[in-house]
């Protein structure tokens, strides 16, 4: 029962992999470059990409179920390829599909769905990671630059969304299901910031920046203006799921979600 998990070399799905390797479960890894990506021993290393279906029978062969990104990373863009992608898993014999949503529901979770294929889609909330934007200012400075100082968001750690996609890939019951995926807690920029700095031993300044200088980083950072105008957008008028704290990862893994500080002990070498 080997599974499929794609973006294997990125946040979420290099949890997801690590996790199922933890039970004990074959993997195989997606990737579109086998030779940059860098996965544990025990891992099988597929290539192809989820944009040019053409690439992707021999991932799908002999899978039970798969874990699928909706977004393609060469653009940032929602995945247009789930009518192809599902007929190929289908065809592969697979019996259940999660997927993490881009943060807005996609083509490809609807044509998915479409497909017949039994399928969960995950919607976290704010990842924790995304704080690491702040490491380098942090690790020179000790000061921390974002806009919207009184965002609050209930940020959810990647290691919980990804324990969440590990039991709708090897339990039942998650069929058709969207579960929304939120932190223990509802946060200020303020509150982390001093969270990282208790985990660092380290007092850290905050300087608020303006909606103009949020949208200049993030076209520095390469995004497009659509994903500047959807990060722009969720900040400076997060729907209510941001802030709200969901009790979806202890239902589904009978575990607490995990808090910022935790988060912040595990990554505290990024900030210092
Ligand atoms: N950050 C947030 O707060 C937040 C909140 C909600 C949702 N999201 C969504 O979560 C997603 C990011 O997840 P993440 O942080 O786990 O990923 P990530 O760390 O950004 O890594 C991207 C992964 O996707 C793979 N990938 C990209 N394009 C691909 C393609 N065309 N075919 C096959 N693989 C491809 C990459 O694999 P290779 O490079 O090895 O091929 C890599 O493993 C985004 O869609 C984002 O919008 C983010």
């Amino acid at each position: 029962m080997t599974i499929l998990v794609t973006g294997a070399t990125g946040n979420v799905g290099g949890h997801v992999l690590r996790q199922l390797l933890g039970r004990g479960v074959p993997v195989r890894a997606l990737t579109r470059n086998p030779a940059a990506a860098k996965l544990p021993d025990g891992v099988e290393v597929v290539a192809g990409d989820l944009a040019a279906p053409e690439t992707l029978e021999a991932a799908f062969d002999g899978v039970s179920a798969a874990y699928l990104i909706t977004f393609d990373g060469s653009d940032g863009a929602a995945l247009s390829t789930g009518p192809q992608v599902a007929k190929l898993a289908i065809d592969a014999g697979v019996r259940h599909v999660t997927m993490l949503w881009s943060g807005r529901p996609g083509p490809f979770e609807a044509d998915i769905a479409a497909s017949g294929l039994s399928w969960t889609t995950l919607q976290p909330v704010e990842f924790m990671s995304n704080t690491l934007l702040w490491a380098e200012s942090i690790r020179a400075e000790g000061v921390v630059r974002d806009p919207f100082a009184g965002l609050r968001s209930a940020m959810v750690h990647e290691a919980d969304i990804a324990a969440v996609a590990v039991e709708t890939l090897l339990g039942t019951g998650h069929e058709g299901r969207e579960y929304v995926l939120s932190g223990p807690e509802v946060l200020t920029v303020p509150d982390k910031i001093e969270q990282l700095g208790a985990a660092i031993g380290r007092e850290l300044r905050f300087i608020e920046l303006t909606e103009e200088q949020a949208r200049a980083r993030l076209r520095d950072m390469g995004a497009s203006p659509e994903a500047v105008d959807h990060v722009i957008g969720w900040y400076a008028d997060p729907p209510v799921e941001g802030y709200t704290v969901v009790d979806t990862v202890e239902r589904v893994t009978g575990r607490p979600a995990r808090t910022f500080a935790h988060w912040a002990a595990e990554n505290a070498d990024a900030f210092r």
